[in-house]
């Protein structure tokens, strides 16, 4: 099945001054059910555009989106809200995570917004702390957690509604190389073992090494799509 296409999806930026910065010029892009793709390109090629735009974090100026064969209605906030809980996780790279809280809390906090009972949401957040190899740092907080499990925990936060994408910034880009491939082994093994699809923008070697396809960007256009 398919998760997400784009048809025709265009972003730009006018200025006052009459500058048009043009992100996205014409992309149409499917991403399939269970695919792990990555998003490469130079800085400035549209790639944080094109994710937050699939995400519904921002929307395009012109073009289509749809999310499991229905086309995003951007009049209609509460069923985008929806959309965000329940079919899409975000990473970033520079975590986001909320410093008051530990890990745990962290991890139920989107829970919240769902009707599970706060001792169901504990029992998830354990298990999906086990699931990225911090089964024993349920009480850290994040200033007293390395940079790549913090990362670890915001992967596991991205998982906690179920989602069945993953939308992931650059989240390699604040590690360092080798915790860099850890985490995007992780990421490539919740992909094949859960099914969860995954879009992954990055500079990394690595990660493109690892995706099921590398969606190419150059000017606000897909250039290739490598399988
Ligand atoms: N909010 C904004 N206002 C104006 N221009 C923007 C904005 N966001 C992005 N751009 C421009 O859009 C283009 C694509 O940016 P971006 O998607 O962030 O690229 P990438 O993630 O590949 O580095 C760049 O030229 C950038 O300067
Ligand atoms: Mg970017």
């Amino acid at each position: 099945m398919t998760i997400i296409e784009t048809r025709d999806l265009a972003k730009y930026y006018t200025f006052g001054s009459g500058l048009r910065v043009e992100a996205l010029r014409g992309v149409n892009l499917k991403i399939e059910e269970g695919e792990f793709v990555s998003f490469m390109g130079p800085s400035g090629s549209g790639k944080s555009t094109l994710l937050n735009i699939i995400g519904c974090l921002d929307k395009p100026s012109s073009g289509r989106v749809f999310i499991e064969g229905n086309e995003v209605d951007y009049r209609n906030s509460s069923s985008l809200v929806s959309l965000h809980r329940q079919t899409i996780g975000f990473v970033f790279q520079a975590f986001n995570l909320i410093s008051t809280m530990n890990a745990m809390e962290n991890i139920c906090y989107p829970m919240h917004f769902s009707r599970i009972s706060t001792s169901r949401q504990k029992q998830r957040a354990t298990e999906l702390l086990n699931l990225v190899g911090l089964g024993d740092r349920l009480n850290h907080l994040p200033s007293e957690l390395s940079g790549g499990e913090q990362q670890r925990v915001a992967i596991a936060r991205a998982l906690a509604n179920s989602p069945r994408l993953i939308l992931a910034d650059e989240p390699t880009g604040n590690l360092d190389s080798e915790t860099g491939k850890k985490i995007t082994d992780l990421m490539r093994k919740i992909n094949q073992e859960q099914g969860v699809s995954f879009v992954v923008t990055t500079h990394d070697s690595e990660m493109a090494r690892t995706a099921d396809r590398v969606v190419k960007l150059k000017d606000g256009k897909i250039i290739s799509e490598a399988f």
